[in-house]
């Protein structure tokens, strides 16, 4: 899929997630098959650029292109200026945040609220639009399908955001008065699709290969985009790939590999934030690759009772290497063996 001036090398991308798609995170999901990754969302508020949280954010040393910043806020002219902030520190995409259920910027609701204000949603896409196309950078939307479910207005702003010069528009299929609950519907997907020339991105509860090709096929989108389901399980990407390609499923990752990818990402993680933060950020991402597997509760368990960093490294390892004894593959993630056991697993 061609975007700009770039061409992704895959269809397949993993979604924004504050506080999760960090830049160690998004680094392995694009190692292991994401054709493309923005970065978690950040503010548009001048007085917070120095912050220690959202400098890091907008750090992407070593973070292969092209590099995609998601922004968020309520005001055109500091939107505009967070996209060239941004485009300072290296991005070459810079993505609107119109998605997001919660976020307060400047006691105003950014994200998916801005979806109620369709006139301040385009004063914003076309004050970033301009800011970003002297340079060449392309704009892209991210949206929910609409305010609430008598106000899908999705096709009207993704028409609208096409003649501003907005891109590539992703669509998550629920509206913002949802949140995360009930299913994402992808018939309001279809329609922006229907709707509009730039590439479209389904999004929303897409958590298999199998259910990518449904949501591909059913909407006609160019694109997927993957949250929640990657979490814990960034070789996902890889696994859409094959089954795209070959219509079989490839064989769930080696435990092997994934001790490999795990302590890369560790490594990383640490690195960016510090061992303090680091041992306590790294908690949630060593809690979702473990869950459904044998032992993966208790080493929760444990590895929330440590703040040391290399006892957090030997506790995962002493895990991979138990597991390997008793397994070469994960499990298929259907066919998740039950709970083992702290004894057991300690034997
Ligand atoms: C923890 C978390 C943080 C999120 N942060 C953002 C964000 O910063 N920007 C954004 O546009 N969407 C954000 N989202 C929404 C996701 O990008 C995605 O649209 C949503 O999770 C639906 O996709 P999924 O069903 O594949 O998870 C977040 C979602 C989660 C679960």
């Amino acid at each position: 899929m061609q975007l700009g001036p770039y061409l992704l090398p895959n269809p397949y991308f993993v979604a924004p997630m504050a506080g999760v798609t960090d830049r160690p995170f998004r680094k392995l999901c694009r190692k292991l098959g994401a054709g493309h990754a923005v970065s978690e969302m950040v503010t548009s508020r001048p007085d917070l650029q120095a912050s220690l949280k959202t400098s890091r954010r907008a750090n992407h040393d070593g973070e292969p292109g092209p590099i995609a910043v998601q922004i968020a806020g309520t005001d055109p002219v500091m939107m505009a200026e967070a996209a060239r902030y941004n485009m300072e520190r290296g991005a070459q995409i810079i993505d609107i945040n119109m998605g997001c259920p919660a976020k307060k910027v400047c006691n105003r609701w950014a994200g998916s609220a801005l979806m109620q204000d369709e006139p301040l949603a385009l004063s914003i896409i076309e004050a970033v639009v301009a800011a970003c196309a002297p340079r060449g950078v392309p704009v892209t939307l991210k949206m929910r399908t609409g305010w609430c479910e008598a106000r899908r207005n999705a096709v009207v702003l993704a028409r609208a955001a096409e003649a501003a010069g907005v891109q590539m528009i992703t669509v998550h299929g629920r509206t913002r008065e949802q949140a995360y609950r009930g299913h994402a519907e992808h018939g309001t997907v279809a329609a922006v699709k229907a709707a509009v020339g730039v590439p479209v991105v389904a999004n929303g509860d897409i958590d298999s290969p199998q259910g990518a090709r449904r949501v591909l096929r059913e909407t006609g989108a160019d694109a997927v985009m993957i949250g929640r389901a990657a979490q814990g399980r960034p070789w996902i990407f890889r696994e859409i790939a094959h089954f795209m390609a070959t219509g079989t499923l490839r064989a769930p990752p080696l435990v092997a590999e994934v001790r490999q990818w795990l302590m890369e990402h560790l490594d990383d993680h640490y690195t960016l934030y510090g061992d303090g933060l680091g041992v306590r950020t790294a908690r949630k991402h060593i809690g979702w690759y473990v869950q459904d597997l044998p032992g993966g509760p208790d080493l929760r368990d444990r590895i929330n009772r440590t703040d040391d960093r290399t006892e957090q490294v030997r506790q995962v390892d002493d895990w991979l290497q138990w597991l390997h004894q008793r397994m070469d593959r994960l499990p298929a993630p259907d066919a998740a063996p039950h709970e083992i056991a702290h004894s057991d697993l300690m034997a």
